[in-house]
């Protein structure tokens, strides 16, 4: 990690901040999420609802339409929010895409559907209200302060390599419907992208705390999280829950998920430049650490749950530990032992890490960690 390229060690913030840090982001996007656009496209907000009664009347909820727009082309997506009514000045704001739509993240009547549920094929169970809303624990984190600002991750990009055309990619000039380039981004790139425009949304406005963006994702989604907060400074807290292969976990132990199965799965979402490394995870010239590491001096937290070994709990603790080394330089606390916790026993200084029970899912008890990691670093 603290390697240059031409083999000059790192010492300094300095070094650090003016050398290696670039030269990982860039190694990171030549080989493995694509690079981000330069150019900016079009995008328009309108609040679409508002419920100042929401939750019981603990919250107001917000719906906000995105129009994106570039190249003669449009796509819309709907960001649900909640404030909480009890607060005094700005607030902080856990930021987190949901799977199959915002309408599934609650029961309350008046969500609307993600415009993109009509290129998915979900069940009528998978896309019911509150099919999801296990995994959105809007309750605790409206009772202790925070706001939440959710969006349907197949708004941004459907999740299939036949709706390429059909995602925001396809709104920028340089975009060509016939092929990728070997380091042009795909889903990842583009969800992360996509989190930043949720970022320009929300500091505008008059509730938020600025300082107080968490960004939170799940599996695919905490891969991206990893990726958008390695790139935007504006995620003073960034969590990876369950992120696995091409997250948190590292790819040379190859262990659970691999490169190869995860390029082979999901040939949309990595640049194809990361194909290179199916089976050959040790020509990589940087383990997933190198993107954890990223994070610093904001915070990063990553957890795991014990029956999801296809992300490899161990994988995901050792590469949060080894981000300590630029967390150090900071003179900064990272995780601070190689010695994986007992389950339920959350670590959390500068950067924290825990093992729960249970699947690969989000749950109540993983809520209540990150909140607990946000409250640390968060409120003032
Ligand atoms: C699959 C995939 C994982 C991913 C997960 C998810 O299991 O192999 O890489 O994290 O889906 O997003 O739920």
């Amino acid at each position: 990690l603290l390697t240059l390229s031409d083999g000059t060690r790192v010492t300094t913030v300095r070094q650090w901040e003016r050398r290696r840090r670039p030269e990982l982001l860039a190694l990171l996007a030549d080989q493995e999420y694509g690079r981000t656009p330069h150019e900016r496209i079009k995008v328009k907000h309108e609040t679409v609802a508002v419920n100042p009664a929401a939750l019981g009347g603990r919250a107001t909820s917000q719906q906000v339409r995105f129009t994106f727009s570039g190249c003669g082309r449009t796509v819309e997506a709907l960001l649900l929010v909640y404030v909480p009514n009890d607060r005094q000045g700005r607030v902080p704001v856990i930021v987190g895409y949901n799977y199959n739509g915002n309408q599934t993240t609650t029961l309350e009547e008046d969500v609307l559907p993600s415009p993109s549920l009509r290129w998915m094929d979900y069940s009528e169970t998978a896309q019911a209200r509150g099919y999801q809303q296990s995994r959105w624990d809007y309750e605790e984190a409206i009772g202790r302060g925070y706001a939440v600002a959710t969006m349907c991750y197949n708004d941004i990009y459907p999740d299939k390599p036949s709706l390429r055309d059909e995602s925001v990619a396809a709104l920028f000039s340089d975009y060509d419907a016939e092929g990728v380039a070997p380091d042009e981004w795909q889903a990842l790139g583009v969800w992360a992208w996509g989190s930043s425009r949720i970022a320009d949304y929300l500091v505008r406005q008059s509730w938020v705390d600025r300082h107080g963006l968490a960004l939170l994702g799940h599996s695919r989604q905490g891969k991206a999280a990893l990726w958008a907060g390695a790139q935007d400074k504006r995620f003073a807290v960034v969590i990876s829950n369950d992120s696995g292969c091409g997250g948190a976990a590292l790819s040379k132990r190859a262990f659970g998920e691999t490169v190869a199965r995860i390029t082979h799965s999901f040939p949309h979402w990595f640049c194809t430049n990361f194909n290179a490394y199916a089976d050959r995870e040790e020509l990589l010239p940087f383990d997933q650490h190198a993107l954890i590491s990223l994070m610093a001096p904001r915070h990063v937290y990553v957890a795991s749950a014990e029956d999801d070994a296809w992300a490899d709990p161990h994988g995901e603790f050792l590469a949060t530990g080894y981000a300590d080394a630029v967390y150090a330089l900071y003179g900064m606390e990272g995780l601070g032992t190689k010695q994986m916790p007992p389950v339920h026993q959350p670590i959390m200084h500068d950067s924290g890490y825990h093992i729960r029970t249970g699947k690969h899912d989000v749950t109540a008890y993983d809520w209540q960690c990150y909140l607990d990691f946000c409250d640390r670093h968060l409120k003032r």
